[in-house]
């Protein structure tokens, strides 16, 4: 397979690793900036280049676009796709999954459980809003926000409220969401490729935090998920199209309940602590969704873009 993986640094842990999977495995693999391609686009076909030379014949895509360049970088996998290239996280799965409000509505619409979560827009409807939610603490996030950064936690409902209209001020968007206490600060990271969750690993906030994100300075030790945890994950990802996707659960006295779905995970975390070669499991899926050609078909083309055509 004639393999090409979208990330703007050759020299991330993650790019690296699949890198090296890919090559193990006897594909043919390069490392693409999203920002260097450049494409035609016209009614007689779709036109990638990089460089001076055509993309044209790659077998498969592997996305890994940042936050920061979503959007040049969605168009550039999308003119893959248009292409007839496959990829494990179609353009639209990521545009749905990197937008907070909406991710959280199609969960939600699978029946998928969640901390519950409001958002509003008018400073006049914040009490309304706050009554919505219910007591707190409340998690306020700001929507942009990752990593842990942005993330707030509120204890009385006058700190709630100050909070959202210092953000409002600010003309940050976000959402608030009711405190999960029973998650002790944990969260469990688990890594779904397809229809399974290959890794999974318990993380912890450090002593004085709710946030148990690694950069926030938490650890974390491989888990064996239990039934429902892992269906829960795959259904989350599978909910918003993705074949490679983090999704992150914390538990809670219903059960696990779904915060987020990455659609480009960090692999270094989750391979050393696991050891579980995870870079290995998604270039494996990816090989076995591509058929190789590289030419596009009608049919799959419509399929894979969600387009009408
Ligand atoms: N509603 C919540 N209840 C309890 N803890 C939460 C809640 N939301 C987030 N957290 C904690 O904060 C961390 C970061 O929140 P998350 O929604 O994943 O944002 P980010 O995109 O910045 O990682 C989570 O990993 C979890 O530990
Ligand atoms: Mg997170």
């Amino acid at each position: 397979m004639k393999l090409a993986i979208l990330s703007r640094n050759s020299k991330l842990y993650s790019t690296r690793r699949l890198v090296e999977a890919a090559r193990q495995r006897g594909h043919s693999v390069r490392v693409l900036d999203p920002l260097r391609c450049y494409m035609r686009i016209g009614k007689e076909g779709f036109a990638l280049r990089y460089k001076g030379q055509s993309l044209a014949g790659y077998g498969a895509v592997i996305p890994r676009i940042g936050a920061s360049i979503n959007r040049y970088g969605n168009a550039v996998l999308h003119q893959f796709e248009l292409m007839g290239c496959h990829t494990p996280n179609p353009s639209a799965a990521i545009m749905s999954a990197r937008d907070k409000l909406r991710c959280h509505q199609l969960l939600a619409a699978q029946g998928i459980d969640m901390p519950v979560t409001v958002f509003g827009d008018n400073p006049d409807d914040t009490d309304d809003l706050l009554a919505m939610l219910g007591e707190p603490p409340h998690v306020i996030k700001l929507t942009e926000g990752s990593q842990g950064r942005g993330v707030m936690l509120t204890e009385k409902p006058s700190a709630s409220r100050s909070v959202v209209d210092a953000l409002r001020g600010l003309y940050a968007t976000f959402l608030l969401q009711e405190f999960i206490a029973e998650a002790g600060g944990a969260d469990l990271r688990c890594l779904v490729v397809g229809d399974e969750v290959v890794a999974a690993m318990r993380r912890q906030a450090p002593e004085g935090d709710f946030r148990a994100n690694l950069h926030r300075g938490g650890s974390a030790e491989g888990v064996q998920l239990d039934a429902a945890e892992a269906e829960v994950a795959v259904r989350a990802a599978q909910a918003l199209g993705l074949g490679v996707a983090g999704v992150d659960l914390v538990s809670s006295a219903r059960g696990p309940l779904v915060l987020e779905v990455n659609v480009s995970p960090g692999l270094e975390g989750i391979e050393r602590s696991t050891g579980v070669d995870v870079a290995g499991r998604i270039v494996d899926f990816v090989a076995a969704g591509a058929t190789g050609t590289g030419m596009p078909s009608r049919k799959r083309v419509r399929r894979r873009s969600g387009m009408k055509i």
